[in-house]
């Protein structure tokens, strides 16, 4: 089988080398499309494909009339908002994701961010220290857990708020799940976002919420740009230039935000969460793995379109 790694960002190389030598020892063979810059080119790559492994590149019913012989897609990674599920499911194709291969790597950027932002992004100015704040953490997934493991061990207090996670599981980390999420931004010093982009959470995050924060109040985003109310964070921010926002990755007003915001705001230019040689690795290999375990047994373990 031709398994097509699509990715407009590319994986380090150790793990396509690593892609590699999974297809080869389960007899298939893998072809690269890496830093695409056409829609065009992922048309014509998949052409001839019978798996692909992608990251946040978009996997459209476009893309996906255009792969006949198309089985399985692994998103490399956790957020699924770039497959079409309806598409692959009309298609009979499997979509998979690998959830928490690369959660270290996006939980380790959150805390930097959280201490680039207390530090004046390392400008001239006396700053403040994170041990001893209010961290609130909005999903207790895989990467919460992590941002809440982490900011325990550098003295902040964590709440996290999940209405799908028991309030046991998060007490059992040492975490005080919130009573509301309008009470958890009330008292928190910095908000954590790990929600997906979905119908539901789409622009989800807008005056009420953030405008809820106490003074100095730090809103980090390394899920998703697409869960801000871009056109009511600009309003937060006009009214309370004590608040600051942080993203993984540039809202589509950036532009506007740094303008009129300066360093009250600060975004990443590129998606960089999972950009480390470790989660590249983690999540690339298990993608590869996932694929040939399909391939050879049927294995839909992390489909995501069941
Ligand atoms: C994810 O959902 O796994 C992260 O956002 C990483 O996305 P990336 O593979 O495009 O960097």
């Amino acid at each position: 089988m031709k398994i097509l790694v699509a990715t407009e960002k590319p994986f380090a190389a150790a793990a396509v080398n690593g892609i590699k030598e999974i297809a080869a020892a389960s007899g298939h063979e893998v072809a690269l499309l890496e830093k695409y810059t056409e829609k065009e080119q992922l048309l014509a790559a998949v052409a001839d494909a019978d798996a692909m492994i992608v990251r946040s590149d978009k996997v459209t019913a476009e893309v996906i009339a255009a792969a006949p012989k198309l089985k399985i897609v692994v998103r490399a990674g956790a957020g699924y908002d770039n497959l079409d599920l309806a598409a692959c499911t009309e298609r009979g194709i499997v979509a998979m994701n690998t959830p928490g291969q690369n959660a270290n790597a996006v939980a380790e950027l959150a805390l930097a961010l959280m201490i680039f932002m207390s530090r004046n992004q390392f400008n001239p100015g006396t700053g403040s220290e994170i041990s001893g704040k209010r961290l609130g953490i909005q999903a207790y997934g895989n990467v919460g857990r992590l941002v809440a493991e982490k900011a325990k061990a550098l003295g902040l207090s964590v709440t996290a708020f999940d209405p799908f996670v028991p309030a046991e599981r998060m007490q059992e980390d040492g975490v005080v799940p919130a009573e509301s999420l309008e009470k958890m931004y009330s008292e928190c010093d910095f908000i954590s976002l790990h929600i997906p982009a979905t119908p539901q959470t789409i622009a989800s995050i807008g005056y009420d919420l953030i405008s809820r924060m106490p003074k100095g109040g730090c809103l980090l985003n390394t899920a998703r740009k697409e869960v801000i109310n871009e056109a009511e964070l600009v309003k937060v921010l006009e009214d309370r230039p004590d608040i600051k926002y942080v993203a993984d990755v540039a809202p589509a007003c950036q532009q506007e935000l740094s303008e009129k915001f300066g360093r009250q705001v600060f975004a990443t230019p590129k998606k960089m969460g999972a950009e480390t040689a470790e989660a590249n690795i983690n999540a690339g290999i298990a993608a590869a793995r996932q694929i040939a375990a399909y391939f050879s047994a049927g294995c839909t373990k992390f489909q995501l379109n069941k």
